[in-house]
């Protein structure tokens, strides 16, 4: 029987209750599909750092990069300073293990209310660069006078190094510095076309800012284009970041899949995760094709709702199922989607957020009961 290896990184917040209920599902599908999961839990979060004050050790990444994929809860604790639980935990295990396409679904499912009034069809997927841009994370400040800083990044596709010699008047400044790679790019553009192939889609969307920030988007456009030429049957169009938040409103049917720099995705699939009902509902996948993948809602911790077996599941389900798909089991992957749409199609057991008074758990259970109906 294959058994799969997958870590488990519940983390802050509602983050326990929700991966809670994407490992019953995950499990009862497991046993239905026939094929076994190893969860290796892993305590990394802002409990572990405030008792202990390590993020993420080495040899825990290392661990890791030998598992067939990660599941994750949510990160981010008010007690923390903000930047300390993501950067050290979250964007360190992009980095690290290479997971340079972030994939986000924008579906509205059957049963789920739009706050658009007509959105017709929606049904895209938002495909985000997921190691570079402003992500990088390397800026800082000089005061006034002059000053000589190193920047550095290193990945596994190429590294940089910036010696600067700052020499500032008149105020203190702060900069940051967005990085594209030319391999960078080629890689996530050609994710998003052979994605349009595998989905048989008509169209290819880049988004960008092109018109001012044109060092970095420039290059962007160039790569996009010379990568559209091995697609010729691929439609292609560029939309500026600002004007694609407004078409994600004004006709979200549109779009197809949609391929982003880093910065801008983040952004968009915030405004997609409304489109398809709240962000209780949106999944995302942290892919490395020929690595270890994780899997998240793309929702945060809401610490408020901490403990209160109510914050909604369903992101972080679906998440599993983009997990399962991605391992190669694509019945169960289906299965756990069709599982999740025909309880919102129903409207019986819902959260709060969409209307109802069911808990987290209640949610879990009756999305595993379902899967029965599969079998
Ligand atoms: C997301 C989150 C993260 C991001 C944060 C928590 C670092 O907002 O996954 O969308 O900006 O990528
Ligand atoms: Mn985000």
């Amino acid at each position: 029987m294959t058994r799969y290896r997958i870590g488990l990184i519940p983390g802050d917040g509602i983050g326990p209750e929700i991966i809670d209920e994407g490992v019953k599902v995950l499990d009862r599908v497991s046993e239905l599909e026939g094929f076994d999961i190893d969860w290796i839990s892993y305590p990394y979060g802002a409990d572990h750092y405030l008792e202990t004050g390590e993020l993420l050790p080495e040899s825990a990444l290392k661990e890791m990069s030998g598992l067939d994929s990660i599941y994750l809860g949510a990160l981010g604790d008010p007690r923390c300073e903000p930047g300390i639980l993501e950067k050290g935990i979250l964007l360190n295990l992009r980095f690290y293990l290479d997971q340079f396409v972030n994939l986000r679904p924008i579906k509205l499912l059957e049963g789920v209310s739009c706050p658009l009034r007509d959105p017709g069809v929606v049904d895209f997927t938002v495909v985000r660069e997921n190691t570079e841009d402003f992500y990088v994370g390397i800026g800082n400040r000089a005061s006034v006078g002059k000053s000589r800083q190193h920047l550095e990044v290193l990945r596994s596709l190429y590294s940089v190094k910036f010696g600067l010699d700052v020499e500032v008047d008149g105020s203190e400044i702060a900069y940051q510095v967005g990085v594209m790679s030319r391999k960078g790019a080629e890689r996530i553009i050609r994710y998003a076309f052979d994605l349009a192939v595998r989905k048989e889609q008509e169209r290819v969307t880049a988004v960008d800012k092109a018109n001012v920030l044109t060092s970095i988007y420039g290059f962007w456009r160039e790569v996009f284009n010379s990568v559209a030429a091995d697609y010729p049957s691929i439609e292609t169009e560029f939309n500026f970041v600002d004007a694609i938040t407004m078409w994600f409103v004004k006709k979200p049917s549109w779009y197809q899949v949609v391929v982003t720099p880093n910065m801008f995705g983040d952004i968009i699939t915030d405004l997609g995760a409304m489109i398809q009902g709240g962000l209780g509902l949106a999944p995302g996948g942290n892919i490395n094709p020929d690595g270890v993948s994780m899997f998240e809602p793309i929702h945060g911790s809401a610490p408020k709702y901490k403990g209160m077996n109510r914050a909604n599941p369903i992101a972080t389900i679906w998440a599993g199922a983009l997990l399962l798909e991605e391992l190669g089991e694509v019945e169960a992957s289906k299965n756990v989607v069709s599982s999740i749409e025909s309880l919102l199609k129903e409207g019986k057991t819902l959260t709060k957020d969409l209307g109802g008074s069911a808990t987290t758990s209640d949610l879990g259970d009756a999305i595993s009961r379902k899967l029965d109906e599969f079998y």
